[in-house]
């Protein structure tokens, strides 16, 4: 495997040859790091699932360069859907829409239906343009870590994870901290109603006029039991440390707070984000190094009420399901 630090428009040229060829590339997105796999090819796409541990059956979001590309993944787009692109692209937003041809059961976990986003970081999009030029079609690219476990937001951290998988002609891509530090909000576009199936920094419902049905709450999502998305298989996001949600701090725990909140007497402290914004920024990084420095659990002290600290407490009750 070849880690390319100060990338260059040469090293992304390679990159997207490599990608073409049938290898591996891990990239940098707005969100966390990508493992990327050319979205045609099943070869490379099994072994993607296979370095990242992935259960068969469960769909991967394919990365294209502009909107337009969505013509050739996806069919019957409904309107509201090309708005929210429209809105959102490049961006943190996946949409769910019903698949094309092109998009077979290898990607979609045999789903009639395809997940698609375009990235909002330089190197993303010039690795995708480039291969789009080649003849690629698209790049699927799950969160580069190990599957259940933390994601990457920096590229070393997916070195850390995946480095003895990866095989010669394989290439992670550094291109510094991921800016935002949470996986894209994810809306099915199936039905007559957008439905967020995963949130994330873009609250649609606050920023668009449109009418959503939202079904946030875990307990309320009958009807989804169809899908598969993330949240339906347990247990996710999630450090070795046991994580304490808003609980008292023990001696020897790591903590994570807003900067103005004082460390509890004889606690760790992990990392003191200035905003909330910059909390999403810092978790999985902060939860990476609980784990580094072996502690048994970690407090997260989160109280704001806004969509983002939802969207933080979303993940970290996710990284805390016990394992049954
Ligand atoms: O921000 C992100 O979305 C990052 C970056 C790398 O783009 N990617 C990411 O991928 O988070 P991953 O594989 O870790 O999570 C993708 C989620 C999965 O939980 C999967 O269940 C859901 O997208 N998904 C994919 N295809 C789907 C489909 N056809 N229907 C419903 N959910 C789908
Ligand atoms: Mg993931």
């Amino acid at each position: 495997m070849k880690f390319i630090s100060d990338v260059t428009e040469k090293d992304i040229e390679r990159a997207s040859q490599a990608l073409f060829e049938g290898n591996l590339v891990a990239f940098p997105t707005e969100t966390v790091y990508g493992l990327g796999a050319s979205a045609t090819d099943e070869k490379a796409v099994n072994r993607m699932y296979e370095v990242k541990g992935r259960p068969k059956g469960h769909p991967v979001i394919v990365h294209v360069s502009s909107p337009e590309r969505i013509y050739d993944w996806a069919i019957a787009i409904p309107d509201f859907a090309l708005e929210l692109g429209k809105k959102y692209w490049p961006g943190p937003l996946t949409l769910v829409l019903k698949r094309s041809d092109l998009a077979k059961d290898f990607i979609t976990g045999g789903q009639d239906s395809v997940a698609i986003r375009v990235p909002n970081h330089p190197i993303a999009l010039k690795l995708l343009s480039k291969f789009e030029i080649l003849g690629g079609k698209g790049v699927v690219a799950p969160s580069a870590n190990l599957f259940g476990r933390v994601s990457p937001t920096e590229a070393s951290h997916v070195n850390d994870d995946l480095n003895t998988f990866l095989e010669e002609n394989d290439i992670i891509l550094d291109g510094g901290v991921s800016e935002i530090g949470i996986e894209s909000t994810i809306i099915s576009c199936l039905d007559q109603t957008p439905l967020v199936l995963r949130s994330g920094l873009i609250d649609p419902k606050s920023q668009f006029s449109l009418e959503f049905s939202l079904e946030q709450d875990d307990s309320n999502r009958t009807g989804l039991s169809r899908l598969k998305f993330s949240g339906n298989f347990g247990r996710h996001y999630a450090p070795n440390a046991e994580i304490n949600l808003n609980g008292i701090a023990k001696p020897g725990d790591g903590f994570i707070a807003l900067r103005s909140i004082p460390t509890p007497l004889g606690a760790i402290r992990i990392s003191s984000p200035d905003s909330e914004k910059d909390f999403a920024k810092i978790l999985y990084e902060s939860l990476r190094r609980v784990d580094c420095l072996k502690l048994k659990s970690v407090t997260v002290q989160l109280e704001g009420k806004s969509h983002i600290s939802k969207v933080i407490e979303d993940r970290l009750k996710k990284a805390s399901f016990k394992k049954t």
